[in-house]
């Protein structure tokens, strides 16, 4: 029996709910939420397309009952406020660091051997709070946000090729940000063959420079942050950790002296499993992209210094 935990009924969280239930990544699905009868009342509906998806997924909604979520597999936190037009992720630190911390601790009391995905904004630095208050190994706390970063991406590239975009392979690394993310150019293909057999250096850029606004621009509008891609992008983070897929996602995860940086979470090719991060892989970066990561990696150590203590 697999369990998943998602803390936050909001859009996110109950976008990521959705897809891992109907793709039946996990036995039982929790949903819990402060929002009086949000998460019951979302887990019902879900619940009512059973037998129009054949869905066999268990899907329960509770308001602050952390005994439901007991032994979880994973625990999938999205609670916190998203960004509105104009916002940056990182000002939402404030609000959204003391949220993370209750509600880490109340996961662990209960859920103690789960694995953590942190989708909460600002992800990178929510990540790293996480590893400071929770004391476990660290690979078992995945930041969400490479998945959803290469997707777009990947999305960008495919209306440029004007292919398919499940014929296009690209990822991206560093912090979760507008100005922090680095969509690798380099390694971007089309079944295996690069991208730039196609694509101007001036068109490539400006996928890269779409992909890393990918987020705002949804922001400004939909008047909140997105919710389907960011939903999915968490279900596929949470499927290759249930399956064991030992699937190379990019996650942010804690660093110690991989890249050159240590004390830091940030996005770079994990082997996800039953283990959570099992494998770290380090790219053979060249100049100009050390030098992307490196601006990155100040870019976050940064806003992790707002922390409150
Ligand atoms: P939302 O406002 O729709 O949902 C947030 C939910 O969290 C609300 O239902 C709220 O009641 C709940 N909540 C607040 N405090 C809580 C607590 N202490 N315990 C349990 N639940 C609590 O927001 P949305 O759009 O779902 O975004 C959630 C978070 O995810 C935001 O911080 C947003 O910036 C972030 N995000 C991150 C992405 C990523 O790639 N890492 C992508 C998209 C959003
Ligand atoms: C997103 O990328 C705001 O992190 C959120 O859509």
């Amino acid at each position: 029996m697999s369990k998943v935990t998602v803390v936050g009924a909001g859009n996110v969280g109950a976008t990521a709910a959705n897809v891992i239930a109907i793709r039946e990544v996990a036995d039982e699905v929790v949903m819990i939420d402060i929002k009086e009868g949000v998460s019951e009342g979302k887990a019902m509906d879900m619940m009512q397309t059973a037998n129009l998806l054949d869905m066999n997924t268990c899907i329960k909604g509770v308001t602050n009952d952390y005994a439901a979520t007991a032994n979880s597999d994973v625990v999938v936190i999205t609670s916190g406020i998203p960004r509105k037009p104009g916002m940056t992720r990182e000002e939402l630190i404030g609000v959204n660091a003391g949220i993370v911390k209750q509600v880490s601790e109340s996961v662990l009391a209960h859920s103690p051997n789960a694995i953590i995905v942190c989708v909460s904004n600002p992800m990178d630095t929510m990540t790293y709070l996480i590893h400071k208050i929770a004391g476990i190994p660290r690979n078992r706390i995945i930041g969400m946000g490479g998945a959803l970063d290469s997707s777009r991406f990947k999305y960008y590239l495919s209306k440029a090729l004007n292919a398919n975009p499940n014929e296009v392979e690209g990822f991206v690394i560093g912090g979760h940000g507008d100005t922090t993310m680095i969509p690798m150019k380099r390694f971007a293909t089309l079944r295996g063959i690069p991208v730039t057999q196609w694509l101007d250096e001036a068109t490539l850029d400006k996928v890269v420079a779409d992909t890393m606004v990918g987020g705002a621009t949804l922001t400004k509008l939909l008047g909140t942050s997105a919710w389907y891609a960011p939903g999915a992008a968490t279900a596929e983070v949470v499927e290759a950790i249930i399956h064991d897929q030992k699937a190379i996602i990019p996650c942010s995860a804690l660093l110690e002296g991989e890249y050159g940086e240590k004390d830091l979470c940030i996005g770079v090719p994990c082997v996800l499993g039953k283990g959570g991060i099992e494998k770290i892989i380090e790219l053979p970066l060249n100049e100009e992209e050390k030098a992307l990561f490196a601006k990155s990696a100040a870019a976050v150590h940064k806003t992790n210094a707002a922390l409150p203590c």
